[in-house]
């Protein structure tokens, strides 16, 4: 409005004094330092000239590439326009991305967990096999749309947040970015084919699975844990956040939902619904397993300070969850653990041993949750408040 463009004439006059475009029409062709930088080990800016990568069974794998490159991946990134080793030129500004340290995003397993990610996409349109999906009796399928419909409305939540921590991770770190990438992708199928699920069959979505009227209320005192928790984030950082995110949606969340698949998958009918449920599953596995090394990795290399108060936060964050936030009271509400029963049932007539399958289950889902916070360094055997058995 207020600028005043260039015309076209006076736009190349002006790209033609550029010095390089000058040197270019004067017939000097020297090239840069892109050409003639020598590698770090000879004091110069190249910094992995000379790691080349021997293909293996798998071809070149994130694993085979981190172990050619003598300088590794760095604990702090340097907020690079080019990659970790590459040649950064000194004066260039750098962009200070929010986690930058490589304890904020890093796992032990994490470029195993991506090569799996990336070599095991699917096609839900023609990987599962819907030819095979045979008429339930009417009750039947509407036990498993109601289950199906709160396992597609679930499939959102990592999607509506995963990509703001994506922004957040530096570059140097891109093996980070690119597994939450794969699982954005993952999430994105699973809503997909739970979505053609519910309607391949002629049931269709069933009832909101979170309406307020069936939630089992939060007692009151717990109803300020959002604030505490925002208490103990202040000041911290993304990298902070995305621990709670870790534990809340990867470690508590999604291991309660891998759990549902399972179940889903010894309870499919037919090898249709047997497909879509082994599917999933897997992927689901690598986004708990991300979540729980993630915590680890976190606890096992930030800095002690950092360290004890992450403890903190993961073990209010935990109590608050058990007492009465998300996560396990998905098991008591009945939107989603009466479909549950009736399907393990089959029938009204054998509806007591479909409660007892889901006795058995609380037991599991809550010492598959245990052995997760152990394994990602918060151990809850003695503190934990959720009840060993479940109350109903
Ligand atoms: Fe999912
Ligand atoms: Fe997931």
């Amino acid at each position: 409005m207020g600028i005043t463009f260039p015309t076209p004439k006076e736009n190349t006059e002006r790209l033609r004094r550029l010095p390089q475009v000058r040197r270019w029409r004067d017939g000097d062709y020297t090239p840069g330092a892109w050409l003639t930088a020598p590698s770090t080990e000879q004091g110069g800016a190249w910094g992995s000239w000379g790691n080349s990568v021997t293909p293996g069974r798998r071809g070149i794998t994130f694993m085979d590439v981190n172990k050619a490159d003598k300088s590794g991946v760095p604990a702090t990134g340097p907020g690079l326009t080019v990659d970790r080793s590459g040649g950064a030129a000194p004066e260039q500004p750098r962009y200070q991305y929010q986690m930058r340290e490589k304890y904020e995003c890093w796992s032990d397993n994490l470029e195993s967990l991506l090569e799996e990610a990336l070599s095991r996409q699917w096609y839900a349109s023609t990987d599962i096999p819907w030819d095979k999906l045979e008429p339930l009796p009417p009750d039947q399928e509407r036990a498993l749309c109601q289950f199906v419909t709160f396992l597609h409305v679930v499939e959102f939540n990592p999607t509506d947040v995963i990509p703001y921590w994506m922004t957040r991770i530096d570059p140097a770190f891109s093996e980070a970015r690119l597994f939450l990438a794969t699982q954005c992708a993952d999430e994105s199928r699973h809503m997909e084919v739970f979505g053609k699920r519910l309607f391949a069959n002629g049931g269709g979505p069933g009832v909101e699975p979170f309406a307020h009227a069936v939630m089992h209320p939060v007692p009151p005192h717990l109803m300020a844990v959002p604030q505490e928790t925002l208490k103990l984030l202040q000041g911290k950082g993304p990298g902070y956040e995305f621990l709670q995110y870790n534990y809340q949606t990867q470690l508590l969340g999604e291991s309660l939902v891998l759990d549902f698949f399972r179940f889903g998958e010894f309870l499919g009918r037919n090898p249709c619904d047997k497909e879509i449920f082994r599917r999933v599953l897997q992927d689901e596995a690598r986004h708990v397993s991300y979540g729980t090394m993630h915590i680890k990795y976190y606890l096992e290399h930030a800095p002690k300070a950092e360290r004890e108060r992450a403890l903190e936060l993961l073990h209010y964050l935990a109590a608050a969850s058990e007492a009465g936030g998300a996560g396990y009271d998905l098991l008591l509400n009945p939107n989603v653990i009466e479909p549950f029963v009736y399907l393990a049932a089959g029938s009204m007539d054998n509806i007591e041993q479909g409660w007892q399958y889901a006795r058995e289950f609380w037991v599991k889902v809550v010492e598959e949750y245990l052995g997760r916070c152990e394994r990602a360094g918060f151990p809850r055997w003695d503190t934990c408040l959720l009840p060993r058995e479940a109350p109903f």
